[in-house]
């Protein structure tokens, strides 16, 4: 049961919490202990512990074992307002940290790309800490997209953050050679567009920017988890631009744990053109 009260995420008036199978049974009972915990609670949904997750949309299988059939709700973080509905798009409040860790390290007027930018937090927090910043917010999730421009007008930051519905690495080449920052938020596909990426920095003699590079990491969380995925970029790198580019590492971290031995990593580059 301790086990269980750690693994439960309350977003809006929905806890959505994650069932090991061996406790799937008892779900109504535990939906009825976390109602008296927290009464205000409209919806109670269970994800089996090793549930689907549909490998586009980073969206998981959802049922709702306690209240409304109904999994929308307004979600409050930071001083900003997410719509979501949690059957349709990725929403996670344990990247609240990461987000804000990101948002804090923006300069004035700077123009960032977000690539994978589901409902669009990490935009949204960033133009509301910076209002002279401009986001480009891309996301393949014909949901998210609707759910980004309700969120960019509820929260005051249209022109702004600039939804996009499309595929990254589509809407990466459009935007060749404008980003001070380019933000990467999906572990398991960030290496592949990499090089576009670095190609959607400024160019020219005070080109380059920094990526925020999100990659999947496995081993012991007192390894160094971060090693192998920077020797990953590198190559990437390497291989893609040879040495006219330096990189540098300015922060790496462990931003969450997602299976056993298994971690979400990101490491924050900095790309200057070669002299
Ligand atoms: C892990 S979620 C991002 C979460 C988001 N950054 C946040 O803070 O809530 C990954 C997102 O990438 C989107 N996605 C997956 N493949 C994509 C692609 N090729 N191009 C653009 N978006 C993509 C998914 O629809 C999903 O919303």
């Amino acid at each position: 049961m301790t086990k269980l009260i750690q693994s439960y995420d309350l977003i809006g008036d929905i806890i959505i919490i994650r069932i090991p199978p061996e406790v799937y049974s008892k779900r109504e009972i535990i939906a009825e202990t976390l109602h008296t915990i927290y009464p205000w609670v409209r919806t109670i949904a269970a994800v089996p512990l090793y549930a689907h997750t549909d490998e586009r949309y980073r969206t998981r299988d959802v049922q709702v074992i306690w209240g409304e059939e109904h999994l929308e709700t307004m979600h409050r973080e930071s001083g900003c307002s997410f719509k979501v509905d949690l059957k349709h798009v990725f929403f996670s409040p344990r990247l609240s940290y990461e987000r804000m860790r990101v948002a804090q390290k923006v300069l004035p007027a700077e123009t960032i790309i977000n690539t994978f930018s589901g409902v669009g937090c990490f935009s949204i927090l960033i133009a509301k800490l910076q209002p002279q910043t401009k986001i480009y917010s891309i996301d393949v999730n014909p949901y998210a997209y609707e759910y980004m421009k309700e969120n960019v007008a509820l929260n005051r930051v249209e022109g702004r953050v600039i939804p996009i519905l499309g595929d990254a690495s589509e809407e990466l080449e459009k935007l060749e050679g404008v980003a001070d920052r380019v933000i990467m938020p999906l572990p398991e596909y960030a290496h592949s567009i990499l090089p576009l990426a670095v190609r959607a920095l400024k160019s020219g003699e005070r080109g380059g920017g920094v990526i925020h590079y999100y990659d999947v990491s496995a081993g012991r969380k007192d390894d160094d988890l971060c090693n192998v995925p920077l020797e990953r970029a590198r190559e990437i790198i390497a291989s893609a631009f040879g040495n006219s580019l330096r990189l540098e590492l300015e922060e790496k971290r462990i931003v969450r744990s997602v299976a056993p031995r298994r971690y979400h990593v990101v490491l924050d580059l900095r790309v200057a053109m070669e002299e």
